[in-house]
């Protein structure tokens, strides 16, 4: 981070640019809803991914995960104590499981990436209430997400949301800018961090993502090279919307109602 020769420059798009990021944006939010309401017990994360694979070809669009770093799947599949990047495989959903779902995709050459966690059929009180104050400190982080603000702003409001509550933020994994890559500069901690208090701009597309545990905040990565599980096994949720930085509001791209393009199953 930060070494020499590092690009560290945020881009900031241009009405042009976003004429291609919206619609790669409603493609991304289509697609995860799409397969967060085609998740059901019995299914396996395999299935889930061929389906994703197929929404995400039906829109015109391409995975801007499969082959990223040698990623090998559509999209992450993360399940309980999953927090981030699992890969798709013959593990079966079950009745109870919360289930994360990370889609991102390329279309005219930009990257809309988003993601949520729902549960297989339903899930246990706890479980949903993890879920629910995940999505919660989301939705306070974009809050802060206003031209003149920094950063940490973003970072703070996710950050006494989620401890708030009782749960922990996950470090090893930030948010980020987002645009023609799947990750521009600047990161966006779910912690407050000095090393990442950016001013914010009108034109600054975000990739604002909290991934909170249940229990403590520490993380493993599995043997695979990718999964990502919490170390004391608590379950964990994730939630991501890519964001417009704007002179007024901030601007979600990723967001349902601006879905022109919907999948039909
Ligand atoms: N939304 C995640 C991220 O922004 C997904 C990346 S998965 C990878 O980091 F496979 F592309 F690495
Ligand atoms: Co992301």
């Amino acid at each position: 981070m930060g070494g020499a020769g590092e690009v560290t420059m945020i881009i900031l798009k241009t009405e042009r640019d976003l004429a291609a990021m919206r619609p790669a944006c409603a493609i991304a939010r289509a697609v995860l809803e799409a397969v967060a309401a085609f998740v059901r017990p019995d299914l396996t994360t395999q299935e889930v991914d061929e389906y994703a694979a197929d929404c995400i070809k039906q829109h015109g669009a391409r995975s801007a995960f499969l082959g990223y770093r040698k990623y090998p799947c559509h999209i992450c599949i993360s399940v309980n104590d999953e927090v981030v990047h699992g890969l798709a495989g013959p593990r079966r959903l079950r009745f109870g499981d919360i289930v994360s779902l990370d889609v991102g995709v390329y279309y005219r050459g930009f990257v809309g990436d988003n993601a949520l966690t729902v549960a297989v059929g339903g899930c246990s009180v706890e479980a949903q209430r993890l879920m629910d104050v995940t999505e919660s400190a989301l939705t306070e982080g974009i809050a802060q997400a206003r031209s003149g603000n920094r950063v940490t702003d973003v970072s703070r409001a996710i950050q006494t949301c989620v401890e708030r509550n009782g749960y922990s933020v996950v470090r090893e994994f930030v948010g980020h800018g987002v645009g023609r890559a799947v990750h521009e500069p600047p990161e966006v901690p779910n912690f407050v961090d000095a090393r990442s208090s950016a001013r914010l701009r009108a034109g600054m597309t975000l990739a604002i993502e909290p991934m909170v545990n249940l229990g403590g905040a520490a993380i493993k990565v599995l043997s695979d090279g990718w999964t990502a599980v919490t170390q004391d096994g608590s379950l964990s949720a994730h939630f991501e919307h890519t964001v417009l930085v704007t002179d007024g509001a901030p601007e979600i791209l990723t967001c349902s109602d601006r879905a022109a393009l919907r999948w039909k199953a």
